[in-house]
């Protein structure tokens, strides 16, 4: 069985759809970090991200491994060095490429064919598993997401200013709707939650709502 959980950046995806996997017994499949995973690899290799030829060679050739929350690259453990400023920096030019999209999307198939996964990015309903017996768009306002972000931010004692990353958060959101492959988007039949006025356990407690009553499945 297959949970989808996409939406835009900033939204709680990522640990909830963690904490979600864990609270249902379904394995977790962060597709955010297969493409930070690639972009890492780019780098470290010196090739140009803009290069699809090479980039998508790139990821052919990747071997990546998830064990519990650590990401294994090549047998290098790479968790840290996925989530830099220099991957973010490439990561939407790598993630822009169809070849990697259409090989990551493959390789996120063979992984959930060995289970029941919560897989979750920006594409997964839409294109990588548009029969899944659950999807979810989870979302929240730029305003929300902006707050969090500074809350994040404070949290590690770094400058934090709400009107700028406000600002970010908007011009990214329309870069990610408008791209021409990998757009975000609700995937039809997808169930929307908005989490703005949510802690991280209500969205949960939600989540868990909305995959029993869509898969028939009770959870204690
Ligand atoms: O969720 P994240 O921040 O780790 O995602 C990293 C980047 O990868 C982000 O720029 C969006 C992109 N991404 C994507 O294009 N498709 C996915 N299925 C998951 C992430």
């Amino acid at each position: 069985m297959i949970v989808t959980i996409d939406g835009p950046a900033g939204a709680g995806k990522s640990t909830a759809a963690r904490e979600l996997a864990r609270q249902i017994g379904f394995s977790y499949l962060d597709t955010g970090a297969m493409y930070r995973a690639v972009t890492w690899l780019v780098l470290e290799r010196d090739l140009d991200p803009a290069d699809e030829t090479a980039v998508a060679e790139t990821a052919r050739a990747m071997e990546i491994e998830f064990d519990s929350d650590r990401v294994w690259v090549n047998g290098q453990d790479v968790t840290r060095a996925i989530r830099t400023a220099a991957v973010n920096a490439n990561i939407s030019t790598v993630s822009d490429h169809p070849q990697v999209r259409a090989e990551l999307v493959r390789r996120q198939r063979i992984i959930a064919a060995t289970g029941n996964y919560v897989c979750e990015g920006r594409d997964q309903g839409s294109v990588a598993f548009p029969d899944a017996g659950c999807k979810i768009y989870l979302t929240a306002s730029p305003e929300a997401r902006a707050r969090r972000r500074c809350l994040e931010l404070a949290e590690k004692k770094e400058p934090s200013d709400y009107a700028s990353i406000l600002a970010q958060q908007k011009e990214r959101d329309r870069r990610d709707e408008s791209r021409p492959v990998g757009r975000l988007l609700k995937a039809p039949g997808a169930v929307e939650l908005v989490t703005d006025d949510l802690s991280l356990a209500e969205v949960v407690a939600r989540l868990k709502h909305i995959v029993s009553r869509e898969l028939g499945l009770s959870f204690v």
